[in-house]
């Protein structure tokens, strides 16, 4: 499996996930602006992935950054890599959890805080993967044997440092003996499910079929469906859940049609600072993302565009949360209250 995101000598370096899968080319960012416009410019995406290249980009900034003045420097890396895209909560999670770590370390040689913050990046990117993993443990049985797994946007190892959040719960299940296959919404405007999740599926050798998104309602009501399984960006203390647009459409037809809805996200990806889901930031991207497929026009010039990123899906459609730590139902209040305190 191709690597999302790695450390080299004094560089990040990330799969384009723009040119997937016609293209496997790498980007390699040398400054932590470079990080932040990857992130911003979609090179490099999904929640936990854009935590672990936030965590990278601060690590990147200080060892460059000139000796003086660090505490200033800090601060400018922080909030220029914190104004890339408002909706994922783990970015402001990456950026924070290496901000809490500087300030343990101040007053330490400069060569010691540049060392120890280039290894906290490293170790968020390594915990990523074992997170994504317990994440699969605990999903795997929670996956109906024999039936299909429907999911929305791409989940994987690509949004992820490895194995993915739905999609490693897909993979756990079949690496449990379960016999399921995928299918994957096509995830417009920027196509996740068509160009992300179906090739890293094909590459495990899972079988996947791509349909359109207004393809889901049929299939959820044809009873082949036995659940839908879905990453997230964030997640309120009431267990509303923001995700990629349309996981809403596809939550409230599975709910419908007698489908469990399961999330699968890591703790970080908790924001219990909101009470419901109306207060998640959504991101509002470029009208041509929707207007054009692949740089060419399909919409008349002038056209008015709404392009949310994201939205959000109440929590009386979630079934289950399933994190590293354990699964949440409902009353999310207090299950994911309890999962974040490590009370599982
Ligand atoms: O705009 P994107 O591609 O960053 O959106 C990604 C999603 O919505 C994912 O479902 C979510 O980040 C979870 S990734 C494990």
């Amino acid at each position: 499996m191709i690597e999302t995101i790695q450390w080299t000598d004094g560089a990040v370096v990330m799969i384009d996930q723009r040119l997937l899968p016609l293209e496997e080319k790498f980007v390699t960012c040398r400054t932590y602006e470079e990080v932040a416009t990857a992130i911003r410019d979609m090179v490099i995406r999904g929640a936990p992935a854009i935590g672990v290249a936030a965590a990278m980009g601060v690590a990147l900034g200080v060892a460059s950054a000139p000796e003086g003045d660090l505490d200033a420097h800090i601060e400018t890396i922080c909030d220029t890599l914190a104004r890339t895209r408002p909706t994922a909560v783990n970015l402001f999670w990456g950026i924070d959890r290496m901000k809490q770590l500087y300030g343990t370390l101040r007053g330490r040689p400069v060569e010691e805080i540049r060392r120890r913050m280039i290894d906290e990046a490293l170790l968020v990117r390594e915990e990523d993967i074992a997170i994504n993993r317990a994440i699969g443990r605990h999903g795997a049985a929670l996956v109906p044997d024999g039936k299909t797994v429907l999911t929305h946007c791409n989940a994987g190892a690509l949004a992820t440092a490895g194995y993915g959040t739905a999609l490693g719960v897909i993979r756990a299940a079949i690496e449990s003996g379960k016999h399921v296959d995928v299918f994957a919404d096509e995830t417009r405007p920027f196509l996740q499910g068509a160009r992300l999740t179906v090739w890293e599926l094909q590459q495990d050798g899972i079988p996947t079929t791509l349909i359109t998104d207004n393809m889901a309602g049929h299939f959820l009501k044809s009873g082949r469906i036995g659940c839908v399984v879905v990453g997230a960006d964030r997640i309120a203390a009431n267990g509303d859940v923001a995700n990629k647009v349309g996981t809403y459409s596809v939550a409230v037809l599975a709910r419908e049609n007698g489908v469990p809805v399961f999330v699968a996200a890591p703790i970080s990806t908790l924001d219990l600072n909101l009470a419901s889901g109306d207060l998640i930031p959504i991101e509002q991207r470029a009208a041509a993302e929707v207007t054009h497929v692949f740089g060419r026009a399909v919409a008349p010039p002038g056209t008015a565009v709404e392009n949310p990123a994201f939205d959000v899906t109440p929590a009386r459609y979630v079934t289950a949360i399933i994190t590293e730590r354990g699964v949440a139902r409902a009353p999310f209040e207090t299950s994911l209250q309890q999962l974040a305190k490590g009370e599982g």
